[in-house]
């Protein structure tokens, strides 16, 4: 389900939105489910959004402190590697060794939480820097857009607003409502896409609402009209 030109990391949620130790965020990346969560510790987690046990929702369940706990039989989960460290119900009984959340790479850059799929089976410590560099130092986070669309029909209508391909994987600099900015574009489904919109524009300000207005326009522009 990968696409031939996707980059292998996707800015899949800004950090923000992953508080230590606390909320479960529903993602996707590639067509993947995920459940993104931050541990006690503050490290981002990205986890294929399945219990091994029977399969339920970790979006469902809860952090407890550097565990996900699963929300049907409560068996608990280490972040970082995944493995089954604890099953509350039956606490004189050994964790299975063999049970194990499927993990992806995710890491913190640039104000976004990103997901690499291709680094399976561990956590990932540090950023590329491509990563670190995709948004400017200070700008401020403006919104995400949600597009039922294909990732290669966002990037052409990019191009078509005049946005060119950062260095970055994924990242599009461009202007929107005349200011500066940068789409950060995530490979979601193939019929689902986001950008992250990022701007120097100052949050609550004049232009950070021409902005916002702009950023409508460019999703009408995207999405197919119903009739
Ligand atoms: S389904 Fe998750 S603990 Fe049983």
């Amino acid at each position: 389900m990968t696409h031939p030109t996707a980059s292998p990391w996707h800015p899949v949620a800004p950090s923000a939105g992953l508080r230590p130790g606390a909320n479960i965020v529903a993602g996707f990346a590639e067509g993947q489910e995920l459940a993104l969560w931050r541990s006690a510790d503050g490290a981002a987690q990205a986890w294929e959004n399945r219990c091994p046990h029977r399969s339920v929702r970790f979006t469902l369940g809860q952090v407890v402190e550097n565990r996900l706990a699963c929300a049907y039989h409560g068996w608990q989960y280490a972040a970082g590697n995944g493995q089954c460290v604890g099953i509350p119900a039956h606490p004189a009984m050994p964790a299975p060794r063999n049970v194990c959340a499927r993990v992806f790479g995710a890491v913190d850059a640039a104000g976004m939480v990103w997901v690499n799929l291709a680094h399976e089976g561990s956590m990932t410590t540090s950023a590329p820097q491509a990563l670190a560099d995709a948004v400017p130092a200070g700008w401020h986070f403006c919104r995400t857009l949600t597009l039922r669309a294909g990732a290669q029909q966002v990037r052409e209508a990019l191009v078509r607003h005049g946005f060119a391909a950062g260095a970055a994987p994924g990242a599009w600099r461009g202007m929107l409502g005349g200011a500066p900015t940068v789409a950060l574009l995530l490979d979601a489904q193939p019929q689902l896409a986001f950008i992250h919109l990022w701007a120097e524009t100052a949050p609550g300000s004049e232009a950070m609402k021409t902005l916002h207005a702009a950023a409508r326009t460019l999703r009408g522009d995207i999405e197919p009209t119903e009739t």
